[in-house]
């Protein structure tokens, strides 16, 4: 098939890089002519592990465009896969969609199926039809799908490879596009589900929800566990071995980050309120990740009583391992929060970059120097290198022996072997 994918970010560039994979011939459009130039010339905007190597291993099926008019030329299957952002107040900005959506409705002079990747909020597919019809597209030329993704940065291409289900809304009466997706995913031999164009949207929202959930709701634990010196990894795993809970998003730690959880509960609760129902539990999961950096300043203050003036080494600045993602990162708000209180910070993350400059922080090219000197340190992500770290070797290079496990990814009595005094969160 000959597809057109309109945004090359985390998801567009995943989607057509795999799309290219399963044979099909691809043009991945941006408006941003820079980031469509370096993607010519081999420079991929971001660190996503496979990205680059499927995109040079595919480079005769998948080639880069700015034009969007030129592009649509050429595919039938146009995949959507701009961004869209929170708005200050929680809704979901839909502007680019809008304007994608208003360009390619001047240039359908084919039969199109438009596949919405973006995740949009409920009832969104349903207006982007209506909206093409009234620009006087006839309805005979194009047909609307929900493909929502469920894509995790850092294993992105897996989790499309693998993905534990294919999600497609479809129009009522639409007994066309299924064949399309199904020939679009040929060879994925992930389950479909089927349902509306707004049943696909809601599942996004109420799979990014559970997610999310889960995190607060073992980070709520994990503060009870605190105070009943209960370890909440044995927590985790007792509940987890139920088959109703499962194991996975049950690591405890300073909460979840990223472009998506934060933005998508909002905008669900948004979604919600605009329907005028209340959402208390959407509230309070909220409200349990706002708080989780409190959390560790207390246990922070509680053994520094005097934080300003320390030299404080926070490893790890991307919102989680495998990514060079900063966004809603739980880390920077920390490292804000500790430069409040007068604290010196040293980061050092090996791919991420400081999203802000601030006199008070300063980011390290090499770990050791990031350590030198400081009087505690801070495992903010959970980077596979920090795991493997010689903590012997960085404790003879700190000043302080405080190590502040945020993410409860170390082995606590092996830590404290070698004489640091490790803080975590329900791990006694
Ligand atoms: C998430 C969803 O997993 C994915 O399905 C959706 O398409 C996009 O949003 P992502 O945000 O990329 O993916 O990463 P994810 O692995 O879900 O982690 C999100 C945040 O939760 C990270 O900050 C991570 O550190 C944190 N997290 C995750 C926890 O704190 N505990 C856990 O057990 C798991």
């Amino acid at each position: 098939m000959d597809i057109c994918v309109i945004g090359a970010g985390y998801v567009g560039l995943t989607s057509a890089a795999v799309l290219a994979e399963l044979g099909h011939r691809v043009i991945c459009v941006d408006k941003d002519l820079e980031k469509i130039n370096n993607l010519k010339n081999g420079i991929i905007p971001i660190f996503e592990p496979l990205l680059e190597d499927l995109i040079k291993k595919n480079k005769t099926l998948l080639t880069f465009s700015h034009s969007i008019e030129e592009s649509i030329s050429k595919a039938a299957t146009l995949l959507i896969a701009v961004g869209t952002p929170s708005n200050i107040d929680g809704s979901s900005d839909l502007s680019f969609i809008k304007s994608v959506i208003n360009e390619i409705s001047g240039h359908i002079f084919s039969y199109k199926t438009i596949i919405i990747k973006s995740t949009v909020p409920p009832g969104t597919n349903e207006s982007i039809y209506k909206t093409i019809l009234e620009k006087g597209v006839d309805p005979s030329q194009f047909n609307i799908v929900s493909n929502p993704e469920f894509l995790r940065e850092g294993s992105a291409i897996t989790d499309m490879i693998n993905a534990d289900r294919i999600v497609v809304g479809l129009r009522d009466g639409d007994g066309y596009s299924l064949s399309i997706i199904k020939q679009m995913y040929h060879g994925l031999k992930s389950p479909y589900i089927i349902t509306s164009l707004t049943g696909a949207e809601m599942i996004k929202y109420a799979s990014n929800a559970m997610l999310a959930l889960k995190i607060s709701f073992i980070n709520e634990l994990a503060r009870i566990c605190d105070k009943y010196l209960v370890d909440i990894q044995d927590v985790a795993k007792g509940i987890g071995a139920d088959a109703r809970i499962g194991p996975h998003f049950l690591q405890a730690g300073i909460g979840y980050g990223g472009s998506c959880f934060p933005k998508d509960v909002l905008s669900l609760q948004f979604s919600a309120k605009a329907k005028n129902v209340n959402t208390p539990i959407l509230e309070a999961l909220q409200e349990i990740n706002d708080t989780q950096v409190n959390i560790y300043i207390d246990k922070l203050k509680e053994m520094m009583p005097d934080l300003s003036h320390s030299i404080i080494t926070v490893l790890g600045i991307a919102f989680k391992a495998n990514t060079d993602d900063t966004r809603y990162s739980p880390s920077v708000r920390l490292m804000n929060r500790l430069s409040e209180i007068g604290c010196e910070i040293h980061a050092y993350d090996p791919k991420a970059v400081l999203p802000m400059a601030h006199n008070r922080i300063i980011q390290f090219n090499r770990l050791e120097e990031s350590i030198l000197d400081s009087d505690c340190l801070i495992l903010a992500t959970d980077w596979e290198e920090f795991l493997q770290l010689d903590w012997n070797d960085v404790k003879s290079k700190m000043k302080g022996n405080i190590l502040l496990d945020a993410r409860n990814c170390l082995k606590k009595n092996e830590i404290e072997k070698l004489g640091f005094n490790y803080l975590g969160i329900g791990r006694p």
